[in-house]
């Protein structure tokens, strides 16, 4: 197969990668569209030190990290050579030049080697993949060591505040959620399963970050870098944000869900899941 080297500004040890990585896409990768409407990704869901910490030690002492659905680059750390992987054009322009630039590619069809990798992450993305367990297969084919996925279980986000406001939206959204069983068998080998808590202070913006600060969910730059409302109409957007702000305008927020206004942190269904090969 021709292969072409991957010259990451930082990636002083260039990966091979396939010709094919550049694929001619007529819709999206995954569910949501990024390329479609603008939306101030790298601005909304900045990484959160803690969620990072936790990366970082799954991580171990891996030196080569692939880092699929990479966005705007979350997460990714700046110790190891890291090849990202990013589908939307939109998100690959939002990347910091500090970064390696992204490869286009998907997960269900990885343009590397088998065992390529020391370690693999994805955060955040696994619900977005039109096929999961393929995307998962590809992420295990390429990596030697521990792979490592953090994402939502939707059994966990379902029981958010949220889904009194906006139940069609939050019906999407953990509707979309894959169980983390089905991540946990699919990786196999031995797995670990571990919950984030969310602090009240998530620099993260996706919907749970913001379990004491309701107030944010009314800001529509906020709800755009959150990519299930994207799911639901305008309609039942503009619907689902008038009964937010009219709860919080009579008070009834905050009588059924104010005291996560002082909880300094959300248990919430945020999880990292680790695989090490047997
Ligand atoms: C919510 S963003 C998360 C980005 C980043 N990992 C983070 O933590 O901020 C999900 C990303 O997954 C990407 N994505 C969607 N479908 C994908 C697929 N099939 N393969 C790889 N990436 C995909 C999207 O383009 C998007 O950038």
């Amino acid at each position: 197969m021709s292969r072409v080297a991957l010259a990451g500004k930082r990636n002083s040890h260039a990966v091979s990668v396939s010709r094919y990585a550049r694929v001619m896409r007529d819709e999206p990768a995954g569910d949501a569209n990024y390329d479609e409407t603008p939306v101030d990704y790298a601005a909304i869901r900045r990484p959160e030190p803690r969620f990072a910490e936790a990366i970082r030690r799954a991580l171990g002492d891996a030196r080569s990290v692939i880092n699929v659905g990479a966005g705007a680059g979350s997460y990714e750390p700046t110790d190891r050579v890291v090849t990202p992987v990013e589908p939307s054009a939109a998100m690959r322009a939002q990347r910091p030049a500090h970064l390696a630039p992204a490869v286009d590619a998907v997960a269900e069809n990885l343009p590397f080697d088998d065992q390529t990798f020391d370690a693999a992450m994805a955060t955040v993305t696994v619900h977005q993949w039109k096929d999961l367990d393929r995307g998962l297969g590809e992420v295990r084919r390429v990596t030697r060591g521990p792979v490592v996925i953090m994402t939502f279980d939707p059994l966990s986000l379902r029981e958010f505040w949220l889904t009194t406001y906006a139940p069609e939206m939050m019906s999407h959204e953990h509707g979309r959620m894959p169980s983390i069983l089905r991540i946990a068998d699919q990786l196999g080998g031995d797995v670990h399963i571990g919950q984030l808590p969310i602090p009240s202070t998530c620099r993260d913006g996706f919907v749970e970050a913001f379990f004491s600060r309701p107030e944010a969910l009314l800001d529509s730059r906020v709800r755009q870098a959150q990519s299930a409302w994207s799911l639901v109409s305008e309609a039942e957007q503009l619907a689902s944000v008038g009964r937010l702000q009219a709860a919080l305008g009579d008070g009834s927020w905050d009588e059924a869900f104010g005291h996560w206004r002082t909880a300094p942190e959300y248990p919430g269904s945020l999880r990292l899941i680790v695989s090490h090969p047997n």
